[in-house]
């Protein structure tokens, strides 16, 4: 998370780092399983156990609250224990999770099981893209971190493909039980990783620090001088509550991620993500149908999300913001304007498909992977734990929030109306990243602190 800049590291210590990091990054993969389990789940659980859409709603969003808990209390444990050792914890808390749920004898421990899935990737969440930025050799950290939102994608969309393969003797014990199982692989593959230097260096650990550089880097010269970077960085000590009391700017900066995590919840993308076989369902399909435009969804996703990596150093943030918001109003504009005139024929239900797709893409392409970028780059050394800390329990809040309100606002409101509502967030959002983003394409974070705290309007820190 720094921006000093490291020189390039030998291809032996490239590719050891570069195995480490995917390593980390299936951290991601656990994040999308998670995500994309419960969807396909829904409609057999709700028959098995006769749940009402109220409780139902809580099943699906307790683990995004579980979740909140976990990266509340992230920060102060991956300082304790180390990254390594947090990431243990989560994978176990995942597989015991995975477990419980699939066996579930009644809707309460379901709801147990899947608020300890959400404590895991909670700690998860917050971890990981820390370990992965402290590991990272500079020149390809930009793209570990997209790294993670790809494998975040490819989780879900192998929950989602899972579920359709259950989906056919309605066995939702094992949509839920059979992700334990890339969880124990993840969990034998964190016994491989090296403890983060920064980390050990945090700790006075300096001699196993310089070692396992050695091993990512290959470079001796190269690692004397990032251990230096490293002590360096160090000199500023992480004071985040203290600063947030002293110092507005920095209140500015934490406001502002947290803005940018409720904006990124509040497009309405994981009301897709939690209930899109029941809103193929509204549209007129039939069970196998909404399984399959499901594992669509999923795929779409995985794919837009390369438009993001392949444009978002070119075009820079809020282009590609602007024009994620605009399509993803248009889409889901469109799929409550096609609910409230009816979708009778087959074209209508294509075209209904189609808009829903469309909005998947404009998330894809911009908030999924941007927000996270952009709340690690606008928060000050001294803060950043802290700050992202904040941001990163903002978007689980929100996305409980999210999961917990779509179907009571179907109920409420109306269908078409709900979809509408989130159109109507999409252009809001356009205004505020006009009036609050900053534009940090090739900007150094220590240029961003500078701006932030000398006062610049916080679209304006990047320049
Ligand atoms: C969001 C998740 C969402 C996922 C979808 C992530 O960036 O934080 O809430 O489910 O993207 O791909």
């Amino acid at each position: 998370m720094s921006a000093t800049t490291a020189p390039p590291a030998n291809t032996h210590g490239k590719a050891a780092a570069i195995f480490v990091c995917v390593l980390a990054a299936l951290a991601g993969l656990m994040f999308g399983l998670d995500i994309g389990v419960i969807s396909g789940a829904q409609q057999f659980l709700q028959k098995d156990f006769g749940l009402s859409d109220d409780t139902l709603g809580w099943v699906v969003s307790v683990m995004m609250l579980g979740a909140a808990l976990g990266a509340l209390v992230a920060g102060w444990l991956s300082s304790q224990l180390g990254r390594k050792r947090t990431m243990i914890l989560g994978a176990v808390l995942f597989v015991g999770g995975s477990v419980l749920c699939g066996a579930a004898w009644t809707p309460e421990v379901l709801i147990v099981g899947r608020l300890v899935l959400g404590v895991a990737i909670g700690l998860a969440s917050f971890t990981a893209p820390l370990y992965l930025a402290e590991v990272a050799p500079e020149s390809i950290r930009g793209a570990m971190i997209s790294l993670y939102q790809l494998m975040i994608t490819i989780g879900i969309l192998v929950a989602f493909l899972s579920d359709t393969a259950f989906s056919y003797s309605g066995n939702w014990r094992w949509m839920l039980g059979i992700i334990a199982l890339p969880g124990v692989l993840f969990l034998l593959g964190l016994f491989l990783l090296p403890d983060s230097p920064r980390w050990l260096m945090m700790r006075g650990r300096k001699q196993e620090a310089t070692g396992v550089l050695q091993k990512l880097r290959g470079d001796a010269d190269h690692v004397a001088r990032e251990v230096a970077d490293i002590e360096e960085q160090l000199k500023t000590p992480q004071r985040g509550w203290h600063l947030f009391l002293q110092n507005r700017n920095f209140r500015r900066s934490v406001g502002l991620g947290v803005l940018l995590q409720v904006m990124q919840q509040f497009t309405g993308m994981n009301v897709v993500m939690y209930y899109a076989p029941r809103i193929f369902r509204d549209m007129g399909y039939a069970t196998a149908a909404q399984m399959w435009f499901t594992a669509i969804v999923g795929l779409t996703n995985v794919l837009a999300t390369f438009i993001a990596i392949g444009l978002v150093d070119r075009w820079g943030r809020k282009p590609i913001l602007y024009t994620g918001f605009a399509v993803m109003a248009l889409g889901m504009g469109l799929v409550g304007t096609m609910m409230h005139l009816g979708i009778a024929t087959h074209g209508e239900q294509l075209f209904t498909v189609a808009m829903l797709l469309l909005f998947i893409v404009g998330f894809a392409m911009s908030a999924g992977p941007l927000i996270w970028t952009l709340c690690s780059e606008i928060q000050p050394l001294k803060g950043r734990d802290f700050g992202i800390g904040c941001s990163t329990f903002t978007n689980w809040v929100a996305n409980w929030l999210v999961g917990l309100s779509f179907l009571p606002l179907l109920n409420s409101i109306g269908q078409a109306e709900t979809f509408w509502l989130y159109a109507a967030f999409n252009v809001v959002f356009i205004g505020l990243t006009i009036w609050l983003v900053p534009e940090t394409k090739g900007v150094t974070l220590e240029q961003i602190e500078r701006n932030l705290m000398a006062g610049k309007a916080l679209r304006r820190i990047g320049q």
